[in-house]
């Protein structure tokens, strides 16, 4: 069988089935349907970050076989998507508070911002590092930086994102069980030693791929 659709059901299974298994078999207690809803996207949405390190040359040994221009096409659309998402997330989590009675949504919200925990502090900064990672792609050629130096600030900004969003979903996560922590742990750390060894064993060159990038950016 093709090779390529090896490697799809397997990513297919660490990013979304186990993922989604996890939280299943999880023992946190069941809320009502919105709010698990909200919980289950949140996670899935963090998978697909986690995704994103896959998605890229510092996975190019086990992205042989495709085109790299498609894979870093994808690579964007899940980019904006899966941020677009996570935006929302700290917004997400106060929504049900319309439906109930008690604290109101704004209130829950500043209660959640100001609790002064780490989890809750990572959270905040992962989340101002994913906006810099957003408007640093949106506006990339506005930035007058050379591909190589975009390419290197953006790694540099995953990595450091990448770390303090899986301390902070580690931390808070109501659905993290000890698989679902390992497998985090696992794929975040993975992706970073992937793009690591990129930069030491393959220095950057501007792919004929990234033509037509930047003329979609
Ligand atoms: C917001 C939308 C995003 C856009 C438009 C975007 C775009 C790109 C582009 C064009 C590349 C270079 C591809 C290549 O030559 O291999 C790249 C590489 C990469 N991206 Fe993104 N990206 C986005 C979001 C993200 C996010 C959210 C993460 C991490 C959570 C991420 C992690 C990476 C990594 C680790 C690389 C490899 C860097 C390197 O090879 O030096 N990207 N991205
Ligand atoms: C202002 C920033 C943020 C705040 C205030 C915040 C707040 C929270 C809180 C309070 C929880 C616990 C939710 C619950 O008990 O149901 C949570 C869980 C979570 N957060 Fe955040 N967060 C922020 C940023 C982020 C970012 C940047 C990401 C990912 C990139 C993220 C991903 C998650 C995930 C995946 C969960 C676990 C959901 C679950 O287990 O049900 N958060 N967050």
């Amino acid at each position: 069988m093709d090779q390529r659709i090896y490697k799809s059901v397997i990513a297919f299974v660490l990013f979304l089935v186990f993922p989604f298994l996890f939280y299943e078999l999880g023992d946190a207690p069941h809320r009502t349907p919105l709010k698990e809803t909200i919980s289950l996207i949140t996670l899935l949405a963090f998978f697909g970050l986690l995704l994103q390190f896959y998605l890229s040359r510092a996975n190019q040994t086990a992205l042989k076989g495709w085109k790299m221009g498609r894979i870093v096409k994808w690579h964007k659309v899940l980019g904006y998507l899966f941020i677009g998402i996570l935006l929302i997330h700290p917004f997400l989590l106060v929504v049900p508070r319309y439906f109930e009675g008690g604290v109101a949504p704004s209130d829950a919200l500043t209660l959640i911002l100001t609790t002064g925990s780490k989890g809750i502090i990572t959270g905040i900064i992962a989340w101002l590092l994913m906006i810099m990672l957003g408007i640093t792609s949106l506006l990339r050629k506005k930035l007058h930086l050379s591909y190589k130096s975009w390419r290197v600030l953006h790694g540099i900004l995953s990595i450091v994102f990448i770390i303090l969003a899986s301390v902070h979903v580690i931390k808070t996560g109501r659905h993290i069980s000890t698989p679902m922590a390992g497998l985090i742990a696992l794929l975040a750390g993975t992706g970073i030693l992937f793009l690591l060894k990129t930069y030491l064993y393959n220095p950057i060159q501007k792919p004929a791929a990234c033509k037509d990038d930047e003329a979609s950016m």
